[in-house]
């Protein structure tokens, strides 16, 4: 048993989608426990940051476009092995080859706007997780 932590961000598609309490519901449902959320504008400034690891591709400026346009909602989710797991709930990158049964694939048929983001490793949590949050938004129990 190793106990992770993760980050899942609903993005602005999925915001103005009304897929938050989806979103949520899939992560409890799953037995997965999380330790802080919030909803939140991003700043240009922050959403590069967030996305720096894409600075160099094509579709960057898109991307950051994207991401500030609306508001997300960022959560740390925990338990077992969170981060493999998490990334098989949301599915591939690409809404239109995410398996059915996934979040992506469920609800997305697009390669930029899917629904959600979750980090793909501990090490790109670590990252990401110090971008949106500070240790003290994180709530054991
Ligand atoms: P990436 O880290 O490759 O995918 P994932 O979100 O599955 O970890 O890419 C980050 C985001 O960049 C992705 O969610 C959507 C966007 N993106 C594009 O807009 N076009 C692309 O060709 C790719 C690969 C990603």
């Amino acid at each position: 048993m190793a106990v992770e932590r993760t980050l899942l961000v609903v993005k602005p598609d999925g915001v103005v989608r009304r897929l938050i309490g989806e979103v949520v519901s899939r992560v409890e449902r799953k037995g997965l426990k999380i330790v802080a959320m919030k909803m939140m504008r991003l700043t240009r400034e922050k959403a590069e940051e967030f996305y720096s690891v894409h600075r160099d591709k094509p579709f960057f400026g898109e991307l950051v476009e994207f991401i500030t346009s609306g508001p997300v909602v960022a959560m740390v989710v925990e338990g077992d092995e969170a981060v493999n797991v998490v990334r098989l709930m949301i599915g591939a990158t690409d809404g239109r080859k995410a398996a059915p049964g996934t979040i992506r694939g469920d609800f997305s048929l697009d390669i930029m706007k899917n629904i959600v983001h979750a980090s793909d490793s501990p090490e790109s949590f670590q990252r990401e997780f110090k971008v949106l949050f500070s240790e003290s938004d994180v709530v054991e129990w």
